[in-house]
């Protein structure tokens, strides 16, 4: 620590860092001061006045708000003097005036802040016996908060988030003295995707969750560490349930990843577990309906289908654990022997790329004072929470993001330049960028600002499918010319789904094997250990996977949990595979447009329901948690695999999920080291990115360990995080501190600095294969270059983006969110509205060499002219994958009036 500042907290002698603030110092020193303002992931305001201790610097002691007065070199600070004592009575007598104590209604009680600070620091007894405050109660701030005005402490916490970290001013204080409030403004709803997080850090039960109100006590309630699978940022969260029903999931604190906060979808989409939409059992098709039927009936039809078939392919993946994942793809590639497998939807990298790329976590795309090039989907609507992180690196640490976009984004308003490019000519972008290149790509924004940017400091890259209309083609170019030009560039790649990166490392992608290797590179070593075979050469990708299925050349299609009716790009093809196909096999928790069409539907446990592992889009192994158990017979899937591996006549060898992690430990060159021990100690609790650093495989060794990532089972109360202010209480005094302690224990930063842990011979000891030796996981290849398409100055280029909510399973299935989704409508710039001579909001005949439709269309400035704009996946509105052609690098549309 440099230049440690020296103090004394009650008797105690404390070195802390210059500016720590003395509530913080305290409490890691063992002396908690209660608070209700204070929170360590935002400013501190001072409006409580509940953490006034002692302080003396030299002055003589006198009562200061210990979250706003910042350690200073001898400073005595006594949190137990008589006029805390006193201070701390008054705030508290005075705060209840008014406060209703409607605790046995409130569904904060018993994990209340204000509770448990009345108990343990309160005067017992009040002299105010006045009438209370009434308002109607409760009214919605939002969707999913409701608000119980009386029950407000005005602490700021509410009102600063919305505005602090999420960057949507919504909800504020309003009116004056007695009769102040929080609110929203009239016609102004607290619209953020954020909304849930302030539920979670009031500190009194005046905001609740819609989703959860009335539902359960808090003692009721067996909680489990667990990471959200909702999209592929891979926050940390508790699902909470009781009797065998998930009633809730809250934020976790982890330092790398989403420092306690969540996305709505993340928060509330649990409700989809007990939906009654849940495949309860296997199906098999009898006609034209898919019919109730045994296990055995259902593997049996399904493994007599492979052995028939004489092509055989396997779609998604995303939704899988790591262990499942690579248990299919065991099945798969070592069993079946196809290399037809491919997890990603025709809407992700090349997986050559996103192994190949030099990896950024998402600290290091924050680090401050960075540049941060971002070509890539709109962040908030796909990776919430990443959004919130470069918020907070703009916001506050001054990076600057050069943003390189076909249309406007969340992140415009953020980025200190924007530059609009033509789908599938981001790359030209970049080339005349870094080289001078032909500044006629840059439709409107300031290259030469940008290219400043890019010369002045570390350069970090998020790269992904800006849209699914255009090939990857564009972006992958991009990233080259990026790599070449800078060759220290780091890569953060946004992937689309849930576990989509774990499922690549696992090698569920055409061309791979687990641990990011090659075919060739890794076929003596996976047949060495226990792989029957190797597919002998690179297979289909999902477009290509489709393709063969749509023209009648595929036998057997296996969806892993995937629709591609709904969320391949080009709806068309995905309808003429899943009928093209002779046979397909459905593993999934629920029917989709897709697997309501299969032969056989396999019904698979899910988010909640099983243990394992997932990977975020960093890279970063966690551990999940199960909670409560899977509807009727559903089964999970890596165990689907195991057993249509018996009925197929072979054996996977694998018997249990950690039996799985330990092959995956023993044989892919990616995780190495990462042995379940390692997982289970604290150094893992934020995850652990792949391959693991030497440093934090060391580390790892004799630190305490988590029990199953349980938060109540635990028993220590360090190895685990605080998830709520009540956990982090009175009682617990030193939770909210050991939060970021813990986080801070893996200094993301260093993991990729260091050296990987070599290439594993030896590593685990016994349990390591002999044999061949383990290959090394690839490098950066540059892809073959790639020339823009020649413009057609009649037709539009179709940008096809995603929003957070849209009809997908998750959403749709949560009762609270699927009212949400906001539908679409085609939007194209005033100069072309004019250049058709349609008013704004007339109809149009939109013609594109897959299908014509005819909508209305409506004038944005956002959209550059020349582009128009269409939302996949919505419940109302027209549907751009019907108009996209997958195999074309753009999509181009032509509009007349009709
Ligand atoms: Fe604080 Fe809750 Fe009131 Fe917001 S609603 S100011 S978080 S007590
Ligand atoms: Fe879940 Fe993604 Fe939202 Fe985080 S950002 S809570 S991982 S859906
Ligand atoms: Fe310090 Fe509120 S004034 S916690």
């Amino acid at each position: 620590m440099p230049d440690p500042v020296k103090l004394t907290i009650d008797g105690r002698q404390v070195e802390a860092a210059k500016g720590d603030l003395v509530i913080d110092v305290a409490e890691r020193a063992g002396s908690f001061i209660p608070r209700f303002c204070y929170h360590p992931r935002m400013e501190s305001v001072g409006m409580c006045r509940m953490c006034i201790v002692d302080i003396d610097t030299g002055r003589g002691p006198a009562l200061q708000p210990s979250c706003m007065i910042t350690v200073s070199d001898g400073m005595v600070v006594t949190t137990d003097s008589p006029g805390t004592k006193k201070a701390q009575d008054g705030v508290l007598e005075f705060l209840l005036i008014n406060h209703p104590l409607d605790c046995p209604v409130c569904d904060k009680g018993g994990e209340c802040p204000l509770q448990d600070n009345a108990y343990a620091y309160g005067p017992g007894e009040s002299r105010f016996v006045e009438e209370k405050r009434h308002y109607e109660k409760p009214i919605p701030v939002s969707d999913l908060v409701l608000l119980d005005r009386e029950r407000c402490i005005l602490c700021d916490r509410c009102t600063r988030f919305a505005k602090e970290v999420a960057g949507d001013p919504l909800i504020h204080f309003l009116n004056r003295g007695n009769q102040t409030e929080v609110n929203t403004f009239p016609d102004h709803p607290f619209a953020s995707y954020f909304s849930g997080n302030t539920v979670q850090i009031c500190p009194v039960g005046a905001l609740t969750a819609s989703a959860y109100r009335f539902k359960a006590r808090p003692w009721d309630l067996e909680k489990t560490e667990s990471t959200c699978t909702s999209c592929a940022v891979g926050c940390r969260v508790t699902v909470e349930a009781s009797r065998n029903h998930v009633l809730r999931s809250q934020g976790v604190d982890v330092d790398p990843v989403n420092w306690g906060w969540l996305c709505d979808k993340g928060r509330f989409d649990f409700e989809a577990i007990e939906s009654p939409a849940r495949l309860v059992e296997p199906r098999v098709r009898k006609g034209d309906a898919l019919v109730g039927t045994s296990w055995s009936q259902a593997l049996g039809t399904s493994a007599e289908r492979i052995r028939q078939a004489s092509s055989v392919a396997f779609l998604g993946g995303a939704r899988l654990t790591n262990e499942a994942a690579y248990a299919w793809a065991k099945l798969a590639k070592g069993v079946i022997g196809t290399d037809d497998v491919d997890a990603q939807l025709g809407d992700g990298l090349p997986v050559e790329v996103v192994h190949g790329l030099p990896a950024a976590t998402i600290d290091e795309v924050c680090t401050p004072g960075g540049t941060i090039v971002v070509i890539a989907p709109d962040v908030k609507e796909e990776l919430p929470v990443l959004f919130l992180r470069l918020r907070h690196a703009v916001v506050h640490d001054k990076a600057r993001i050069v943003e390189i976009s076909p249309t406007d984004t969340s992140l415009t308003a953020l980025a200190a330049v924007s530059l609009r490019c033509r789908p599938g000519e981001a790359h030209e972008i970049v080339r005349a960028l870094v080289a001078g290149g032909d500044h006629a790509a840059v439709l409107d924004g300031d290259l030469d600002a940008a290219s400043a940017l890019l010369a002045a400091g570390p350069v970090t890259a998020i790269v992904g499918r800006p849209s699914v209309a255009e090939s990857p083609a564009a972006v992958v170019e991009a990233a080259s010319l990026l790599l070449e030009a800078k060759a220290d560039t780091r890569f953060l790649v946004t992937l689309r789904r849930a576990n989509v990166r774990g499922a690549l490392d696992m090698g569920l992608a055409p061309g791979v094997l687990p641990g990011r290797i090659g075919l060739d590179e890794g076929r003596e070593w996976f047949q060495g250990n226990g792989w029957a075979k190797v597919p002998a050469g690179r297979g289909a990708d999902a477009t290509g996977i489709l393709t063969a299925a749509a023209e009648g050349r595929l036998d057997v299609l296996v969806l892993l949990g995937c629709d591609p009716m709904t969320d391949f790009p080009d709806r068309d093809l995905a309808s003429r595979a899943i009928a093209g196909a002779r046979t397909v096999i459905a593993v999934d928790t629920f029917l989709n447009e897709s697997s309501s069409r299969a032969d056989v539907v396999l019904a698979a446990a899910g988010w909640g329901e099983v243990e394992g592992t997932t990977t975020n889009i960093e890279g970063r192994v966690s551990v999940l948690g199960q909670r409560v158990t899977a509807p009727g017979t559903a089964r999970a899937d890596w165990i689907l695999a195991a057993e249509l591996a018996v009925h197929l006549g072979a054996d996977l060898g694998l018997e249990s999920v950690a039996d799985i992690w330990d092959e995956i430990e023993r044989l892919s060159p990616t995780h190495g080291g990462l042995g379940a021990s390692v997982l289970k100690s604290l150094v893992a609790a934020d995850g652990v990115l792949v391959p693991a650093s030497a440093e934090v495989l060391a580390a790892a060794e004799g630190t305490p360990v988590t029990i199953g990532g349980s938060v109540v089972a635990a028993g220590t109360s360090d190895a685990t995080h605080a998830t709520t202010e009540a956990e982090a209480g009175a009682d617990s005094g030193d939770r909210t501190g050991s939060e970021s302690e813990a986080g801070s224990e893996i200094d993301a930063g260093n993991e990729t600095d260091a050296e990987p842990a070599g290439d594993f011979e030896g590593a685990g000891g016994a349990a390591s294969p002999a044999g061949p030796r383990r290959p090394s996981p690839m490098g950066w290849v540059r892809p073959p270059a790639y020339a823009a398409p020649a413009r057609d100055a009649y037709a539009l280029r179709l940008v096809t983006a995603r929003r957070l909510y849209d009809r997908g399973t998750l959403v749709a299935n949560s009762p609270s969110l699927s009212g949400l989704a906001p539908g679409t409508r085609l939007t194209v710039a005033p100069l072309d509205i004019a250049r058709l001579g349609v008013r704004d909001g007339g109809r149009v005949r939109v013609t594109s060499p897959r299908a014509t439709l005819t909508v209305e269309v409506h004038a944005d400035p956002a959209i550059p002219n020349g582009t128009a704009l269409l939302h996949l996946n919505q419940p109302e509105g027209p549907d751009p994958a019907q108009l996209i052609d997958a195999t074309r690098p753009v999509t181009e549309i032509r509009l007349e009036t009709v």
